[in-house]
């Protein structure tokens, strides 16, 4: 497995690989979310690289960017175990040199629920995705439905750029308790744990009285906002049932619709979601 951290040097290795390459990009730390990623990647290609980025330009100034966790040696052990080719892990300058000065943006997609609540979020991530797209040159990248508005927003980019690569998305890995794997869960401590819980419980009610005919949105958006209301520990961000193309809230659900929440569990902030 080569480790590589200059563009340069990327794309020159890029050049002597097979043309069917998968690529999964991450902001490290990883976990069996991001593994699952990487493994059906290693199944459909002749070469894997993997991305460990911690993007700064996704980050917004009060968010946690300088404490976002980091785990270097573990993740390459892990990544070395699903035998992956190549792990691109550039700097911050030399990603963003001091002179940087484009950005792919998204408009619309990207300023609703995630990027109403972090504004300018969604340039980083299209920006850095587009970066690293061009560095790695895959025939198909990899992303999770965890990051439900992301994919969207990513999907949309690929198709209006006419970027020459295919997007595979891959389910949600969660806990036994149903909490979605994320990086961001080493910030609980064993009571905010518990109350994590609480999203995917709401998703799961969602989903229950849907099954039972309940197709009245704001009724079930209501029913959900009560159950996360009886969560001391939680407080909401939003929840959001809308039209799966376009983002837009829906009055009555007809499918696909998207089930997505963002809750604060302490001072954590976490995401997840659910298909209708
Ligand atoms: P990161 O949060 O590290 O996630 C990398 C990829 O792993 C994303 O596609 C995300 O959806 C996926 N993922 C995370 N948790 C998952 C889970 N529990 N189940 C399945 N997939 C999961 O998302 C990013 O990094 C960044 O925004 C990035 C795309 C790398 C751009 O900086």
């Amino acid at each position: 497995m080569k480790v590589i951290e200059k563009i340069d040097e990327m794309k020159r290795l890029r050049l002597k690989l097979a043309e069917s390459v998968g690529f999964v990009p991450t902001m490290g730390y990883l976990h069996q979310g991001h593994l699952s990623l990487v493994r059906r990647a290693r199944s459909e290609n002749q070469s894997v690289i993997v991305s460990i980025f911690v993007n700064p330009t996704q980050f917004g100034p009060r968010e946690d960017f300088s404490s976002y966790p980091r785990d270097t040696e573990c993740d390459l052990a892990l990544l070395k175990k699903e035998r992956v080719d190549v792990v691109f892990i550039p700097s911050a300058d030399e990603m963003y040199p001091p002179q940087f000065d484009s950005w792919v943006v998204v408009d619309k997609l990207a300023r609703r629920l995630e990027g109403a609540c972090r504004p300018g979020h969604f340039w980083g991530v299209t920006t850095v995705c587009t970066k690293l797209f061009n560095i790695a040159q895959p025939a198909r990248a990899y992303f999770g439905q965890k990051d439900a508005q992301q994919l969207v927003v990513i999907k949309k980019m690929v198709s209006d750029l006419n970027m020459n690569l295919e997007i595979v998305t891959l389910p949600t890995v969660r806990e036994p308790d149903g909490l979605a794997i994320s990086s961001r869960n080493i910030y609980l401590n064993p009571g905010e744990r518990q109350a994590a819980t609480v999203l995917y419980r709401a998703l799961a009610l969602a989903l229950q009285l849907y099954a039972q005919g309940e197709t009245d949105a704001e009724r079930l958006r209501q029913k959900m906002i009560a159950l996360l209301q009886k969560e001391p520990l939680a407080e909401i961000d939003y929840v959001s049932i809308a039209n799966l193309r376009t983002l837009d809230e829906l009055a009555k659900v007809t499918s696909p619709a998207l089930v997505s929440l963002a809750v604060k569990i302490g001072k954590t902030r976490l995401i997840d979601n659910i298909m209708l």
